[in-house]
């Protein structure tokens, strides 16, 4: 059992894009940082990269619709550190880019399998840790393309990208989040779902507008609230996001 009062995060999907750049951020602010990754490799030379000699960041292996490592993931923290303040659900897959009709089951239900049923799953399995942790604190990183009101307006910046997987596996993730958040209000948990903005990873070949850091800065800002912050809500920079 690990006795600093440091406070630990876990970082899904974050040997890269903006899942590395929130590790690095929450780094920087001084907890002990999980990244958490399919490929342990990867995280290594992630870890090595971001060249932080000060910085307790640990690699953990984490294919989040693989219940065997989930288990796996749950155990490590458990024996290290018997509790985790902040679960960040980053890890994310846009698969295609096909409206509602044209959509493959195969890609739906993969999209599902990363993006809802995954931070579900790690979320459930990792709740004793969370209970045992001082923040209680988890970011849902979603986007705007989940938000159902905004596609309801023509005049919407991204009313064109209608990406029926990848769109509405953002939106159920909202729902987790509105849910969660619910039943967990009594025990002073701030669930919260982020929209880190159109930023330039290999999620979108690159061509996003804003930068990783502008991204995690966002994810940060909602991962290491104090407890007067909110819960049950939907958030990019500058403040909240219709669901
Ligand atoms: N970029 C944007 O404009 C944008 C906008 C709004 C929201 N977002 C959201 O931001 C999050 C991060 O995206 P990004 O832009 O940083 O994309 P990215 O660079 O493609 O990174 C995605 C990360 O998710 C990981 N991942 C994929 N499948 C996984 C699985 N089954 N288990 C565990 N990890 C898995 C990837 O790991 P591998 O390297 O092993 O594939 C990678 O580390 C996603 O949830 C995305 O939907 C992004």
């Amino acid at each position: 059992m690990n006795s600093s009062d440091k406070p630990i995060a876990l970082v899904t999907g974050a040997n890269k894009g903006i899942g590395l750049e929130t590790v690095r951020q929450l780094a920087e602010r001084g907890y002990i940082v999980y990244l958490a990754c399919r490929d342990p490799r990867l995280g290594e030379q992630a870890r090595k990269e971001l060249d932080m000699p000060q910085a307790d960041i640990r690699v953990v292996q984490l294919d989040v619709t693989a219940p065997a490592t989930l288990v796996s993931c749950f155990n490590t923290l458990h024996e290290a550190e018997g509790r985790l303040d902040v679960l960040v659900n980053n890890a994310g897959v846009q698969l295609e880019r096909l409206a509602p009709t044209e959509c493959t089951e195969e890609a739906l239900r993969q999209t599902y399998e990363v993006n809802v049923f995954g931070p579900v799953l790690l979320t459930q399995r990792l709740m004793p840790l969370l209970r045992a942790g001082a923040r209680r604190t988890i970011v849902n990183v979603s986007s705007e393309l989940g938000s159902l009101s905004l596609h309801s307006y023509p005049d919407f910046a991204f009313h064109r990208v209608n990406l029926f997987a990848y769109n509405s596996s953002k939106a159920a993730l909202n729902a987790f989040t509105v849910l969660l958040a619910k039943e967990l209000l009594a025990e002073g948990f701030k669930v919260n779902s982020v929209n880190p903005g159109y930023t330039k990873t290999g999620l979108n070949q690159f061509n996003g507008t804003r930068s990783v850091a502008q991204a995690a800065e966002v994810i940060v800002h909602y991962a290491t609230l104090d407890a007067s912050g909110p819960t049950g809500g939907f958030f990019m920079e500058g403040g909240p996001v219709p669901w």
